[in-house]
């Protein structure tokens, strides 16, 4: 007679895959904006070179209360929304940025303690332009492989604090902004189907902003070879090539991973850094440029940020529909290059109907975090003051105890 767990053992093992689709999304963009006139006015150039070289009219510009981790948390909060979740759901925030609130803590754990998304991990992702892509790919995979159920993957950059406002060839590129969108987990075959990473380090001469650590630093903050700490410089002719050459093969090679043709591509979101770059990709590939969403035009190049509010603004326009194959592709400093399939699945645009107890949850969870994280920061300060004064032998203060027990947990 055949042991319960012998049966167990010869009985084929049934799990269903997992699919990890976007079910959330929401971009916030500053309110001041910066004409191609307005730039005139301090740089030697003009709103024709600007808009027929690279596609550009305007761009907006942080004001001096917002910054990348600000942006990050209000496109989150209005994915959340979309995907009517609590921030508590959360398993895992990725930031895509290049220009973090600081170099640590990053700029996701900001959003995590803002959020009170208290069970969620948080770390920040550095591929310049791409990075919107990679965080995605590592958010699905993660969602794939079972070790989390819901990610939140934010693209968030102020460029403009990183601009040298002097230099034309860049300063008239980029803008400021953020996108978010929250993956899931579901049984339903689709969203995320492939993704291609690439990087070329070579081509790290091309696009950089250096930094803490550069070995261009010296103490005057000025590179040997000229370069400003903290400011970008981009040798943008190498740059051109480089994106038109990478794109239509990343989203061949997306494609071919995914198991459809570049024909069954319903709309392609591709970083947005000029519309000539776009229109080469268009020919090459041999897809009708309206299938390209564009918005470069309105905000300039926001680096990790402009996959993410292409997309959302694509979902506003209605150019994506249940069933549709999207293709995105990112490219910038790294150099890096990374493309990606996914099927849209569940929910349709229309079925976004936030419950209104949940938006209060939600609103309850953003107004305690503030208060939850400054009572946190006083404790500490409390039991750093109340250690100093602590006499070295004896019983341990209640409130000690209390913090201590807090960090523990
Ligand atoms: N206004 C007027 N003239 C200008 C300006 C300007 N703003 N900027 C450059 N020029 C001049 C140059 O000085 C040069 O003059 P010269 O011939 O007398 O020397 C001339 O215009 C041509 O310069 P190019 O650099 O060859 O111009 P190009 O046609 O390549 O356009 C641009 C420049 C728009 C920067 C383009 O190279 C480009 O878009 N590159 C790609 C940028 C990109 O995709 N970046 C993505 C990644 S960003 C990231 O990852 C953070």
């Amino acid at each position: 007679m055949a042991t319960r767990n012998q049966n167990q053992q010869s009985a084929p093992l049934l799990i269903s895959p997992t699919y990890a689709h976007v079910v959330g999304w929401g971009m916030a963009v500053p309110e001041n904006v910066m004409t191609n006139d307005d730039i005139s006015a301090f740089v030697e150039t003009s709103d024709e070179w600007i808009v027929a070289r690279t596609g550009i009219k305007e761009r907006r510009i942080a004001n001096e209360q917002e910054s990348t981790a600000t942006l990050a948390y209000k496109a989150a909060q209005r994915a959340l929304e979309v995907a009517d979740i609590l921030p508590i759901d959360l398993d895992l925030i990725v930031v895509a940025t290049s220009t973090p609130e600081n170099i640590f803590p990053s700029t996701a754990s900001l959003v995590q303690d803002w959020l009170n998304a208290n069970q969620a991990g948080a770390f920040d992702l550095s591929a310049a332009c791409s990075g919107f892509v990679y965080a995605l790919n590592m958010a699905a995979d993660s969602i794939k492989a079972g070790s989390i159920k819901t990610a939140l993957v934010i693209g968030s950059e102020t460029m403009s604090r990183i601009l040298d406002w002097q230099d034309r060839s860049t300063c008239i590129l980029f803008g400021d902004g953020a996108g978010a969108v929250v993956l899931q987990a579901s049984e339903v075959q689709g969203g995320v189907l492939s993704s291609i990473l690439r990087s070329d380090g070579a081509g790290c001469d091309l696009l950089a902003i250096p930094s803490v650590g550069s070995i261009d630093a010296d103490e005057s903050r000025a590179g040997s070879n000229g370069h400003q700490l903290f400011k970008m410089y981009m040798v943008g002719s190498e740059v051109f090539k480089f994106a038109t050459r990478v794109v239509n093969d990343s989203i061949d090679q997306a494609s071919k991973l995914a198991g459809i043709d570049i024909a069954d591509i319903d709309l392609v979101i591709p970083h947005q850094a000029n519309y000539r770059i776009l229109q080469s990709a268009a020919r090459k590939l041999k897809i009708d440029i309206d299938k390209f969403m564009s918005n470069v035009d309105r905000y300039g190049n926001t680096s990790a940020a402009s996959i993410p509010i292409a997309l959302c603004e694509a979902i506003e326009q209605k150019r994506i529909h249940d069933k549709d194959h999207i293709a995105l592709v990112g490219f910038g400093g790294g150099l890096t290059w990374a493309s990606m399939i996914i099927k849209w699945g569940i929910p349709t645009p229309s079925e976004q109907q936030g419950s209104l107890l949940n938006r209060q949850r939600r609103n309850l969870l953003y107004y305690s975090a503030k208060w939850r994280s400054r009572s946190r920061r006083w404790r500490r300060r409390v039991s750093r003051t109340v250690q100093y004064l602590r006499p070295k032998r004896g019983r341990v203060p209640r409130l000690i105890r209390r913090v201590d027990e807090e960090e523990r947990l």
